[in-house]
């Protein structure tokens, strides 16, 4: 099997990628290889929207100082700037392709307002802007004849010879069959790895697996520490109650009714309109304040943690069923409660990693050959901690980037003739497979297990606050969870759907990039957007205005070191919204 290009993940950025490469090279044949039928990628369940200048009263500098302020200073600036000028032609894009964007009562585009946004910028479609867009990307992939999918395939390794990417091993889900994947390039979209932790908004899917996999190839992951905790998630399942609630009105109240974001300096003090509810601030800042009503003692304590409540009643059934329709029906499908008269127990739950493969403002990794875009990628936009509306527009800005650039290099270097190392590489892959099965039969340990004992660990180790103690326990114990994972059981033994060795497969991917997490949190010893350590509680702009690099050596750990941060026209400064 050979394609010229082979995309792992068929979500937001996977599809746009893919779309990219048929439109810059129609010679070049496309593979997006995905774990699960593309419209079940993750990015289905975003709600509350996508950031790109709209309005008459906003422009593209002021959504790129947003962005650049919202990071703490930690992004990239030379790709915010094209990010910034590139995402509303990405949006206009999809409406010509068919995404159904809200619209106001004269026919223009509608934007709300969202997190850390100083405009309305936030184009939406109700409250399910993902399901929307992703169905609009993936309509129009089938369009392309050269786009080939491979669903419900997993890859368990990304083939590399002597510096260059040149192919997948993959599992065929429905068969069992291992089969090597060549390409001239690979471009990784496989979303991010919330489910390293125990309460999250991400799908099951989201392992971590693209990150994993870049890792073993070769490539540094970027800026791992940087874990975003969604404040508003339900207590149980995670599920996200979509910050477009709060754009809306909603309020936020601890277990006396009380808006208690009015006691922390948010840094929100705008006069402009938009900014003017407490409950849009940033989301690092919203889940810290989160954790210091706990502290108080004025959250509400229930069997799946503390919660407080979002209010929704005072905006009324009527705006609650145009614009957030989806809300209401998780409320009342999960927590059996109406939104329109009952309070919303909420509480943070992670929702997205700001680090992950490092990669050029083209989505080129260090492996040549080898891209990425989208969260499982670290451009990087989103710095120490990501504006709410920004990563779907980064999932088609870059992924059509890494798409055009994956072409030109397949166009230029490619050859279905590839190093005979390489099939070597997928024969000893396939290999591995068979005896790793064989290995597990006979194994002790639960993954279920070890997978539980990961999140717990993660969320004390590296949760919305970390020092060095909890830090330094967590690495301990995840060298015990690896050394445990080598005796993981397995009962299945099945070729078809054999769900047990793919939970095994993603476990292991897990615990890889949960060590890079804690690795890089604990060499950062300063406080930066969502890196929060008690021990360091100041920015240290002097010693840690760099992105750090961790890359796997070859005795499987990590070495972290740092990388400058590109600063075009923003000098670091204080982080405050509109004052
Ligand atoms: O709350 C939300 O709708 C999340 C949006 C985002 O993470 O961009």
């Amino acid at each position: 099997m050979f394609h010229d290009v082979v995309v792992i993940g068929g979500g937001g950025a996977g599809l746009r990628a893919a779309i990219a490469v048929a439109e810059t090279n129609p010679r070049l044949s496309v593979a997006i290889v995905s774990k699960v039928y593309p419209m079940r990628s993750h990015t289905v369940s975003a709600e509350g929207g996508a950031a790109g200048v709209a309005a008459e009263d906003d422009s593209l500098d002021e959504h790129a100082y947003d962005t650049v302020s919202g990071s703490d200073w930690l992004c990239d600036q030379d790709a915010v700037e094209a990010f910034v000028h590139e995402a509303p032609r990405e949006l206009l894009r999809l409406e010509h392709w068919g995404c159904p964007w809200s619209r106001q009562p004269d026919g223009r585009i509608a934007v709300r307002a969202f997190g850390g946004m100083k405009k309305k910028r936030t184009w939406f479609a109700a409250d399910r802007t993902g399901f929307h867009l992703l169905h609009t990307l993936f309509q129009t992939a089938l369009s392309y004849t050269d786009i080939v999918r491979y669903d419900e395939w997993y890859v368990t390794k990304i083939l590399v010879d002597d510096g260059r990417a040149y192919g997948v091993v993959a599992i065929e889900l429905a068969t069992g069959r291992i089969e090597t994947i060549t390409a001239s390039t690979v471009i990784v979209c496989t979303g991010g790895c919330g489910r390293v932790y125990p309460f999250t908004t991400n799908a099951n899917i989201k392992t971590g697996d693209g990150m994993a996999l870049a890792y073993r190839a070769g490539a540094p992951l970027k800026d791992m520490e940087f874990v975003q905790y969604h404040p508003t998630g339900l207590p149980f399942t995670g599920i996200l109650i979509t910050e477009a609630a709060r754009a809306e009105g909603g309020w936020l109240l601890n277990k006396d009714g009380y808006r208690y974001l009015q006691d922390y300096d948010l840094g929100t003090a705008s006069p402009t309109p938009v900014m003017r509810s407490m409950e849009l601030g940033p989301r690092d800042r919203l889940s810290q304040a989160f954790v210091h009503e706990m502290e108080k003692g004025r959250t509400i304590d229930t069997p799946y943690g503390p919660i407080v409540h979002l209010d929704l009643r005072h905006l009324g059934a009527k705006l609650i069923d145009a614009k957030l329709p989806f809300v209401r029906e998780l409320c009342s499908k999960y927590q059996n409660i109406d939104p329109v008269s009952e309070l919303v127990p909420v509480r943070p739950v992670v929702h997205y990693m700001m680090g992950g493969v490092h990669t050029d403002i083209h989505g080129a990794t260090p492996v040549q050959g080898l891209y990425a875009a989208g969260e499982t990628a670290c451009v990087s936009i989103n710095g120490a901690n990501r504006l709410g509306s920004n990563s779907l527009p980064e999932c088609l800005v870059f992924g059509n980037r890494a798409g055009r650039a994956a072409a030109v290099f397949a166009g230029r270097y490619g050859d279905a003739n590839v190093p005979r190392a390489i099939l070597a590489q997928g024969r000893d892959e396939q290999r591995r497979l068979e005896q790793d099965l064989g290995r597990h039969a006979n194994g002790r340990e639960r993954i279920a297990d070890i997978r539980t004992e990961m999140q717990t660990t993660m969320e004390n180790g590296t949760g919305i606050y970390r020092d060095r103690d909890s830090m330094e326990k967590a690495a301990d114990k995840l060298r015990e969870l690896q050394e445990r994972f080598a005796k993981a059981a397995i009962d299945d033994h099945s070729q078809t759907f054999n769900t047990e060795l793919v939970a095994l497969l993603e476990l292991s991917f897990m615990l890889d990039v949960a060590e890079s997490i804690v690795a890089c949190a604990l060499r950062r010893e300063e406080s930066r957007g969502a890196h929060q350590r008690t021990d360091f509680p100041d920015r240290d702009d002097d010693r840690y205005l760099a992105h750090s690099l961790i890359q796997r050596g070859s005795d499987g750990t990590g070495r972290v070191r740092y990388l400058p941060v590109t600063i075009t026209r923003w000098p670091p400064g204080e982080r405050v919204y509109g004052r």
